[in-house]
């Protein structure tokens, strides 16, 4: 997108649609797939719902029709909303010891008295879909092979997508938390083509952020504080991606405002831009842990 970094405030910036970026990823997964059912192995990723949070069930409900469309088997656990986080890890342990199962997925939100993070911790690094497993993001750290997490992998999938140089320009992320913000630091700054970049991360302890977002040439939003990047934010002509969301009930609120559109060059959509690359990449990781395991 370099070009439009010379354009003006007064037009509207280019859009980047995650969806294309994923139906190129899911398009490659699903050839993976096929290749592991030829030579008899079904690639399966497991799926764990606590609770009857309607909006969990029918996020894990997708993922279990994609799973089925991709090729995958999905074989799935429901615990009911006072399971203990005995029972979680239990349903989490037989999943390990089942030779059949490639990848697990423990849907987010659990119910309040579950712990989440000490369940994650439970899943067996190789069958790690979310790359959060301490043992993976100390591969990420060290630059090892490993599951990447998801959005973090989406976002550096979009701009290279949308052939948006990244090498040895300025990122700013607006958040240092462990699912996106501090994954995607350590990624982008990786030596790599599609990484390579000069990054800085800014967080509550950085009172005038602003100073850092204006000067960047790729501004990633990873705070979950709904319109806190403004236009005032944004250099003229920069790329914006959003990737910090948060919902009231089913309706999404990122923290981009779309009014950031009139200054920036290009800009994520405010629904379908990191989502579906973040979707993609659960699955990319899962066809992936299945190739590791039957080697
Ligand atoms: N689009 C997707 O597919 C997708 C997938 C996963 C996650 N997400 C979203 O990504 C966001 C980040 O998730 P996470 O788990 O990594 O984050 P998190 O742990 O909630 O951390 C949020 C970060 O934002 C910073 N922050 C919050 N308010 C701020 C403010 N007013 N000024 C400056 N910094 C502020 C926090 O600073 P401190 O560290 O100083 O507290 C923290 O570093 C969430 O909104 C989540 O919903 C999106």
């Amino acid at each position: 997108m370099p070009s439009t970094a010379e354009t003006t405030t007064t037009h509207a910036a280019t859009l980047l649609p995650g969806q294309p970026v994923a139906d190129a990823v899911l398009a490659d997964v699903a050839v993976r797939v096929a290749r592991l059912r030829d030579a008899g192995v079904v690639p399966a990723l497991a799926t764990v719902l606590v609770g009857d949070d309607d909006a969990s069930a029918g996020y894990i409900g997708i993922k279990q029709r994609q799973a089925a469309g991709l090729g995958f088997a999905s074989p799935h656990r429901h615990l009911p909303a006072d399971a203990t986080q005995e029972q979680l890890h239990e349903v989490i342990a037989a999943f390990n010891a089942d030779p059949a199962v490639h990848g697990i997925l423990v849907q987010y939100p659990v119910p309040g008295h579950l712990d989440y993070d000490a369940a994650l911790q439970r899943i067996d690094p190789d069958k790690d879909v979310d790359g959060m497993h301490p043992l993976n993001l100390g591969r990420l750290a060290l630059g090892l092979p490993g599951p990447v997490p998801c959005t973090p992998a989406g976002i550096e999938a979009l701009l290279a997508h949308h052939g948006i140089p990244v090498s040895g320009r300025e990122v700013v992320i607006l958040g240092r938390g462990a699912t996106l913000g501090r994954p995607l630091a350590t990624l982008l700054a990786q030596k790599r083509p599609t990484a390579n970049a000069a990054v800085t991360v800014v967080h509550t302890g950085v009172a005038d952020w602003p100073r850092y977002t204006r000067r960047a040439d790729i501004l990633i939003a990873a705070a979950g504080v709904p319109g806190i990047i403004q236009p005032e934010h944004v250099k003229p002509g920069a790329v914006v991606i959003g990737g910090g969301v948060r919902y009231a009930g089913r309706r999404l609120l990122p923290d981009v405002d779309e009014t950031c559109a009139a200054v920036a060059g290009a800009i994520t959509p405010r629904v379908g831009g990191v989502g579906p690359t973040t979707v993609a990449m659960l699955f990319r990781n899962a066809v992936a842990a299945a190739e590791r395991q039957v080697g």
